[in-house]
């Protein structure tokens, strides 16, 4: 039995209820690939804040860069809202993903055909979606300097600093590249090259990279028009390129097509760090309910079988789960709308469920 040791962050809100479950899946998937995972559970955001006054310590961060492999399930809540910057629990999450030097943010957008009637988008258009969104993690404005507040005759004003180089933007983009390849051979870059500097820098390190790509069809869209597009042809995209700001937004948006928030994983990687986290936030609202949907945290187990485990079948066995979950037509509310055949469950059936599969397959197939 090969052992294996990760670093879970529960964190804040529903991110306790999802990561329970994804914990629970991981491992039954991975035993039956003669693996054991060791899990070291860490208090992470506004949890850790409570314990000892910052939403992450030294120690903590140091954890997780001896491991290497971190599943995080969410932070924030309203109770943390008036703190100073550095004392929030998103601070916290974007230190980690500093620290561990995850620069680039994979966010697959993928239709699965039993959710789309769910989204409240038309099913024609956005059946067969499947793009994957490479979201750089470690720049641009949520990182540059300076950064401050002052007061200008009596007004006061605020700056951030949204600055990219040329090796952050080639290191991403060669991530995405080298997806490309694997997948439908297209890149898209979408940067707001138009107005901002920042930009035509992006535009210009991806067309210098491009050329050690020549089998990746490569194009170019400015950040509005690529909001639009997502909602009118989710269709025409692979894979997509862009900075951490327009990232966030247009994972939000492209959120959508796949039914709920709730279904999107996300694996953020560099170097031989792995940080894998569901793009949902913490929910507060329904935090402690049972009702949270823990698919996304689900599928972000797999990433991390895929990316830093490295055991693509354990993937494909969560990835398989998931998706007979789906056809059975089990749904969490922000999935639920009354569609014919379909019953509404909690998280915990959720997992009853997801497990019953997986543990099925590993009795079908172990008595081959
Ligand atoms: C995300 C989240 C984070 C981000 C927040 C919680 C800091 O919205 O992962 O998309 O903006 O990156
Ligand atoms: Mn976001």
């Amino acid at each position: 039995m090969k052992k294996i040791e990760i670093v879970a962050l529960p964190g804040d809100g529903i991110g306790p209820e999802v990561t329970e479950v994804a914990l629970k899946v991981l491992k039954a998937a991975c035993s039956h690939y003669d693996t054991e995972v060791n899990v070291i559970e860490l208090p992470f955001g506004g949890t850790c804040y409570e314990e000892f006054g910052s939403p992450v310590t030294d120690e903590i961060l140091n954890i997780c860069k001896e491991k290497h492999v971190v599943l995080l399930g969410a932070v924030g809540g309203p109770q943390w809202d008036d703190l100073s910057a550095d004392k929030r629990p998103e601070a916290g999450l974007l230190k980690l993903r500093k620290e561990l030097g995850v620069f680039a943010n994979l966010r697959p957008i993928q239709v699965y055909p039993e959710l789309a009637g769910a989204s409240t988008i038309k099913q024609e258009v956005i059946e067969g979606t499947d793009i994957l969104i490479v979201r750089e993690l470690t720049g641009g404005v949520y990182f540059g300097e300076p950064r401050f507040t002052s007061e200008e005759n009596g007004d006061p004003f605020s700056v951030d600093t949204m600055k990219y180089s040329r090796s952050e933007v080639q290191r991403v983009g060669r991530v995405a590249f080298e997806a490309a390849r694997l997948r439908g051979g297209r890149v898209c870059s979408v940067d707001k090259a138009n107005v901002l500097e920042s930009s035509r820098m992006w535009r210009k390190s991806i067309l210098e990279i491009a050329e050690d790509y020549p089998d990746v069809e490569l194009s170019h869209m400015l950040v509005d028009n690529c909001a639009m597009q997502i909602i009118r042809d989710p269709k025409q995209f692979d894979v997509m390129v862009t900075g951490n700001l327009f990232g966030d937004i247009l994972s939000d948006a492209a959120s959508m097509l796949t039914g709920s928030l709730g279904m999107l994983p996300s694996a953020s990687i560099g170097g031989d760090n792995g940080l894998y986290e569901p793009v949902h936030g913490s929910a507060p609202d329904i935090a402690g309910q049972g009702v949270a949907n823990p698919l996304a945290a689900v599928a972000s187990s797999a990433l991390l079988c895929r990316y830093s485990l490295k055991m693509e079948d354990a993937a494909l066995m969560i990835e398989d789960a998931i998706q007979s979950v789906l056809q059975k037509g089990f749904r969490t509310g922000d999935l639920y709308n009354d569609a014919p055949d379909t019953t509404l469950v909690g998280t915990k059936e959720i997992e009853k469920l997801l497990l019953d599969v997986v543990t099925e397959k590993v009795s079908s197939i172990s008595s081959r």
